[in-house]
């Protein structure tokens, strides 16, 4: 075979290789996301909390998108423990109250500025691992009811890593969430 002939199949086979890489890694891209989708909405239930409801309906223009910016939100007063009454929610179900305060439900949509837009995949699994905001353990702890301890901390690396790749793959909602408040109502 003449030279020339090695050169061209060695260029094509390389450039083959080079396809079948690519479309392998988007295929494994996809199937990543798909996963973190199932992980969230069938699995895990995130939604329950951080979707608001409009009625007995999920507002799924705000799908994952926290508690909205102007919606009331509930306050706990101690005498409600003699009624046996521990936890209020909003109607939207994305405001908790109780002994430890109020907390509302995080904007997980990769928007930036109110969303997840400027965390990294590291911030993200560590918050879920170690219950501390941002997943630094010099800030405040999660606040209840985000079903951290025996649950979400337990979760696999992958698995948390298919999560955040889905939810980045979401469309970014501007919704700005309030801090948490103590139970004087005031910031954490
Ligand atoms: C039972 C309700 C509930 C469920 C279910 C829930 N969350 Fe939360 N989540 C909350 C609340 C309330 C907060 C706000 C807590 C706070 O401000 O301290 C929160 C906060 C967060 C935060 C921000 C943490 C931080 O560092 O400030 C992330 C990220 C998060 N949730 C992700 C998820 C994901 C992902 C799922 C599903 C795997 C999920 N949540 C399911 C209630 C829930």
């Amino acid at each position: 075979m003449k030279k020339q002939h090695w050169i061209f199949g060695i260029a094509l086979s390389s450039a083959a290789i080079l396809i079948l890489f690519s479309l392998n890694h988007a295929d494994s891209q996809s199937d990543l996301v798909k996963r973190g989708k199932y992980l969230v909405d069938a699995v895990s239930a995130c939604g329950q909390c951080h979707t608001p409801r409009k009625g007995a309906e999920f507002d799924m223009s705000m799908y994952l998108a926290g508690h909205p910016t102007n919606a009331v939100y509930p306050k706990y007063d101690f005498s409600m423990m003699r009624q046996g009454i521990f936890m209020l929610t909003a109607p939207t179900l994305t405001a908790f109250s109780g002994p430890y305060g109020t907390s509302f439900a995080a904007n997980l949509t990769p928007h930036k500025g109110t969303g997840l837009g400027e965390w990294t995949e590291k911030m993200f699994i560590d918050a879920m691992r170690t219950g501390y905001h941002q997943g630094n353990k010099t800030n405040r702890k999660i606040l209840p009811p985000m079903p951290i301890k025996n649950a979400y901390e337990n979760m696999r690396d992958a698995d948390l890593k298919a999560m955040w790749a889905y939810l980045q793959t979401i469309k970014p909602v501007k919704n700005e969430v309030s801090v948490p408040l103590n139970r004087m109502g005031r910031p954490y």
